[in-house]
């Protein structure tokens, strides 16, 4: 990434998310322009095009944001929108870019401060702009004060999505207060039937999509907790009425911020929609010193005409080339969690690697209880030691047999928490998250550490940086499994302690940036029980993600539904584990279990120890045919053919290879219902019509009048019909290009 251009380290800092230095690659430049004129700056890539100017006031307006413009269309200079009433202002209905509280705004600001003389007063007006390669830098200052807004719009040339961020610097001479600061305001085309989707759950039940019309007013989607969360995500997706799966018009976008942070939606009084995304303003304030600023976290913002399916395929295409920190396909893995929980030694973990190894795994995770005195969640985190009671002689020995085994080794950790039955507990007590004088409250038996801290996070650089060069470490899930209370930092200076939301977060890249430098093959999991961290911020600096501690394949296949709406599968881990399900003791078959996380990023997570020879064989047979498919799987096109949502009794999707030559097919029948319902012909899509695709099923049968090859126009217009009859039934099938 070329930043030499913009020359500002601030900007620079803001557009990589506030994480120095982590490369994305090269890219294809999108074309940055700007009507010097008419004052209109335009962003064309992909089919997208995205078009701001600067209006009589000096304020930046949107224009248009949609499907791709042709180069010679002209948009004309805008002008402000007046209410329908003398006694409002303009820019409460003006479609600002980066509206600031101040001037008689009173729509949603992405920008409110305070100063040292009690003004709360901002108006921005431009002041100039650099156009640099695929993105446009744009500088806005107040009427009177010396707070400068830089505004960066960067373009990805292959799908048109658009990355926003700001970054705020205090030139005043002396201090002054941000209370609010968002990436961006976008301002949709006008219309009066817009639908938001977004996703919010809970604990063993995340991405559960929802969809509300938007109507006059405020939709806020958000987390408090200081984590990204597990009852709300960063992700919201803008739909017109007739916007279906496959068709209709879809504007999507996503904060990479793994912080607190919130998104309104709003509705004005003539029927301007906008979003504005970033920090939550809740319990903020950051305190800027003469000289210092603050970025925003970046939002990416996307459009299809190609409906949610369409959205969603551009988005799993940008967080692959764009956002993700490599491009490997995910290995298989095992993890004891299910298996062991805190009971693991060497002994045991060394029997079930071996079973593991045996079907064709990849990858060998330890999960929790390695550590300290880890033989519960009550005790040992913090203390970053191997427990020599369950491996007396280190890890060493496991290692080895795993590598020996064919297999790499990963390690769950929990960096940012700590046990008060810790030795680091009893060394720092003054190193967690509280105010001073109060309760500190516990959650499974632990508190966060206060990363903002640089000896906590000295600490755990050099806790985890030891770990990794004594022992041959390719993997690490990083765990996190507390939301934040009490959020106080009584060490730092008044003023300044609530730069802990800020502060945190930051620390967390920069530690995770550092070890993967000093570690250059690391590769990282986010979880945080289960979903309750994924956002495009640490998927910077994490290969992948643990979805949900729910690992019922049935439940699966909405949050996994859920999940692709906003993120892309090739980070979507998923285990097969035992039957009955530990959370509601569903019963499924093997078959059933392993196509439902084969959608994803396979993993095993069963007690080996209790499987059969024909389970061995079974699974076995099941993972090679995974590693056939998995290229397509994980990177490949997704179509979502029948959706699981809303009580349906079938699912299915399907994956085309990003060059065609192969496509895989899932089905699920969840119940055939009262009337023995079965499962519809699949009308398949992203074939060639012209070509020839044999096809042949991984798994479960097709009915028998299917033919062995067809064309594309054949399976997508004829379709597919897989023999399902009974209740949690799957089935699989590659069509391969001829
Ligand atoms: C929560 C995770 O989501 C689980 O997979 C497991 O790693 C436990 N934490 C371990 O404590």
């Amino acid at each position: 990434m070329n930043e030499t251009n913009l020359g500002r380290r601030a900007l620079c800092k803001g557009l990589l998310g506030g994480v120095a230095g982590l490369a994305i690659g090269s890219y294809a430049k999108a074309k940055p322009s700007m009507d010097e004129a008419a004052k209109v700056f335009r962003l064309d890539g992909g089919d997208i095009t995205y078009a701001f100017g600067v209006n009589g006031e000096g304020q930046l307006q949107t224009l248009y944001w949609g499907r791709k413009l042709a180069d010679s269309d002209r948009l004309p200079t805008p002008v402000s929108v007046r209410e329908n009433s003398s006694n409002e202002t303009s820019i409460t209905v003006t479609p600002l870019e980066f509206p600031a509280f101040g001037g008689g705004l009173t729509v949603e600001p992405a920008l409110k401060a305070s100063f040292p003389d009690g003004v709360r007063d901002l108006v921005l007006r431009y002041e100039g702009h650099e156009l640099a390669e695929d993105r446009i830098v744009v500088r806005l200052k107040d009427i009177g004060r010396a707070v400068h807004v830089t505004l960066a719009y960067a373009m990805d040339a292959a799908t048109g999505i658009v990355s926003r961020s700001a970054t705020v610097e205090n030139r005043t001479a002396s201090w002054m207060q941000i209370d609010q600061l968002a990436a961006a305001s976008l301002n949709l085309p006008y219309g009066d039937d817009y639908q938001l989707s977004f996703l919010t759950g809970r604990w063993a039940g995340e991405f559960v999509l929802q969809t509300r019309a938007v109507t006059p007013g405020s939709t806020v989607i958000e987390s408090r907790k200081g984590v990204t969360s597990h009852q709300a995500n960063p992700w919201i997706a803008l739909s017109r009425s007739g916007t279906a799966e496959e068709s209709g018009p879809v504007w999507f976008g996503a904060l990479g911020w793994s912080g607190s942070w919130r998104i309104s939606v709003d509705m004005d009084a003539l029927g301007g929609v906008r979003a504005t995304a970033g920090y939550n303003p809740f319990d903020f304030a950051y305190r800027l010193k003469p000289g210092e600023s603050l970025a925003s976290p970046i939002f990416h913002a996307g459009f299809s005409a190609d409906g949610f399916g369409g959205a969603s395929r551009l988005f799993h295409h940008y967080q692959r080339t764009r956002i993700l920190p490599g491009t490997r396909l995910r290995p298989v893995l095992y993890n004891s969690w299910e298996a062991t929980e805190f009971a693991v030694d060497e002994a045991g973990q060394m029997a079930l690697a071996e079973k593991a190894a045996s079907i064709g795994v990849e990858r060998f995770v330890v999960d929790d209880g390695w550590f300290g005195k880890r033989n519960s969640d009550r005790a040992g985190l913090g203390d970053w030691v191997v427990n020599a009671a369950k491996f007396p002689n280190g890890l060493q020995p496991l290692v080895k047999r795993v590598n020996d085994l064919g297999m790499e080794f990963g390690l769950w950790v929990e960096p940012e928490m700590v046990n008060r039955d810790s030795d680091l507990y009893r060394a720092h007590p003054d190193w967690v998250i509280h105010f001073a004088g109060r309760p500190r409250s516990e959650a499974r038996n632990q508190l966060v550490l206060n990363l903002a801290r640089s000896d906590v996070y000295q600490y755990l650089l050099k806790a985890l940086d030891r770990l990794l060069n004594e022992h041959n470490i390719a993997f690490l899930k990083w765990d996190h499994n507390r939301a934040w209370s009490e959020p106080g930092w009584p060490d730092a200076p008044r003023g300044e302690q609530q730069r802990l939301y800020v502060a945190y977060v930051e620390n967390l890249y920069k530690l995770l940036a550092e070890l993967r430098r000093r570690h250059p093959k690391l590769e990282i999991e986010s979880c945080a029980s289960g979903g309750g961290r994924v956002d495009l911020g640490i998927m910077r600096l994490t290969e992948q993600v643990w979805v949900s501690d729910n690992t019922d394949p049935f439940d699966r296949l909405l949050i996994q539904d859920g999940f692709s709406h906003a993120y892309a599968p090739a980070i979507m881990m998923a285990w097969v584990t035992d039957s009955p399900n530990w959370l509601h003791k569903r019963v499924t078959s093997l078959e059933y279990r392993f196509l439902s996380a084969m959608q994803g990023a396979l993993g095993i997570g069963a007690n080996l120890k209790r499987w059969t020879e024909e389970d061995f064989a079974k699974a076995r047979r099941l993972v090679a045919e995974y590693k056939n498919i998995r290229m397509t799987v994980q990177q490949g096109k997704l179509y979502r053919l029948v959706s699981p949502q809303r009580g349906s009794a079938r699912s299915a999707t399907m994956s085309v290879s990003q060059d065609g030559s192969q496509a895989v097919v899932f089905a699920f029948l969840h119940s055939p219902g009262v009337h023995g319902d079965p499962l519809p012909l699949l009308q398949l899509r992203g074939l060639d019509p012209d070509r020839t695709y044999a096809l042949r099923p991984i798994s479960g049968a097709v009915t028998p009048q299917t033919p062995k090859s067809a064309s594309g126009a054949y399976w997508m217009g004829h379709g597919l019909r897989f023999d399902l009859g009974g209740d949690f039934q799957a089935a699989a099938a590659v069509l391969d290009r001829m």
